[in-house]
């Protein structure tokens, strides 16, 4: 089955306007046999922007990097990145583009300077560019006084760092990086996210990465792709992928003194689709727009003379977008929610 994806508000996203994107995807196809594990995918990835796909194992993430990065040839459709054609300018493409495919795949009997050192020969950067490269990713992903050190002696998160740096070394504009931290201990994995945020900041790299860790998608990306079996089903930036799931907000709220016309009140304000009472005081309020109806609580309760005692707001979660547009959950659910103690109405801020 071919589904259209459903484009969730891109116009709102200021870095899906720039005028040349960075990589282009046209209705791209990759058959192997009478199986389609991409089915004629479009996306465009703006310069500077990170751009995730987020989807199941199998969903065919991998499959679309290895087409975009001149790895395996393309059944049909087309791929730009950088401004050339995958097929008909793979050494153009190659030439501004980085690679870290998912699995690790730095020599273990190799230093951490020796494998940047050989990547950046393959590259032809020429010496003295060389070791000022090396220095500088080095440094870059926190391994300067590791550069001696052999790869087989590093943990999973140094190595991951190594291979970003190797990535790097020949200064790519453009970087693909499979499952980055499939793999990672929590810990190491933020600090993965750190690291590209913070090369994405001071390159102006445009970055694609897949991940099948709703949490990456949420945090490192600016724009996001659902991916399933083999197709886009949304794209959007995080937040209006999460606003596109209808209703699904909860605002729970406990006013000071129990007064039977809250609830009239309370289902009156705009957005709101239910009201239900907890205990004494106490509202959960559905709502299709969490921080409009927070705002209007505020102004409620300070226009009425009451308190708010307590507020808490359920945003849709990541996961709930991927339950939406493909029908299951993704692992790794958790549901995120902000709890905030309002100003009492008429205080100092
Ligand atoms: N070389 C291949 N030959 C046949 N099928 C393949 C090959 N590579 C990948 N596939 C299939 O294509 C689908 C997408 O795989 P892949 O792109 O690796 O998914 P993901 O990276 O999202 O986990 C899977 O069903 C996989 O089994
Ligand atoms: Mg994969």
């Amino acid at each position: 089955m071919k589904r259209s994806p459903e484009t969730v508000d891109s116009q709102r996203s200021p870095t899906a306007q720039a005028p040349f994107p960075a990589i282009k995807v046209e209705n791209i196809v990759k058959r192997y046999g009478t199986f389609e594990a991409v089915k004629g995918v479009n996306f465009e990835v703006a310069e500077g922007e990170i751009f995730g796909l987020l989807g199941p194992n199998g969903a065919g993430k991998s499959t679309l990097i290895r087409m975009m990065t001149t790895l395996i040839p393309v059944t049909s459709g087309r791929a730009i990145v950088g401004g050339h054609d995958v097929v008909k300018e793979p050494n153009e493409v190659r030439n501004m583009i980085g690679v870290i495919p998912q699995a690790l795949t730095s020599d273990q009997d190799l230093t951490v300077e020796e494998n940047l050192s050989i990547y950046a020969k393959l590259y032809s950067v020429p010496r003295v560019q060389r070791e000022k490269n090396i220095a500088e990713v080095l440094e870059a992903v926190d391994l300067t006084k590791w550069r001696g050190a052999q790869t087989k002696t590093l943990s999973g998160g140094m190595r991951r760092r190594l291979e970003i740096a190797r990535g790097l070394v020949h200064d790519p504009r453009i970087f693909f990086l499979d499952e980055p931290t499939t793999g990672l201990d929590p810990v190491s994995r933020i600090a993965v996210w750190e690291m590209l945020n913070n090369l994405k900041k001071r390159r102006n790299l445009t970055m694609l990465i897949t991940t099948h860790y709703m949490e990456e998608a949420d945090r490192l990306c600016d724009r996001i792709a659902i991916v399933d079996h083999g197709s886009l089903v949304a794209l959007g930036t995080p937040i209006e992928l999460k606003q596109s799931v209808p209703g699904s907000n909860v605002v729970e709220v406990q006013f000071n003194r129990e007064d039977d016309g809250w609830k009239s009140r309370l289902m009156a304000l705009t957005d709101v689709t239910d009201v239900q009472s907890q205990s004494a005081g106490v509202y959960r309020v559905l709502t299709s727009n969490g921080s409009r109806t927070t705002t209007q609580l505020v102004e409620l309760a300070a226009g009425l003379g009451e308190e708010l005692t307590s507020l808490s707001v359920q945003n849709t979660s990541l996961d709930d977008v991927f339950v939406h547009y493909t029908g299951r959950q993704l692992r790794d659910e958790q549901v995120k929610s902000v709890f905030m103690m309002p100003p009492r109405p008429g205080a100092q801020p």
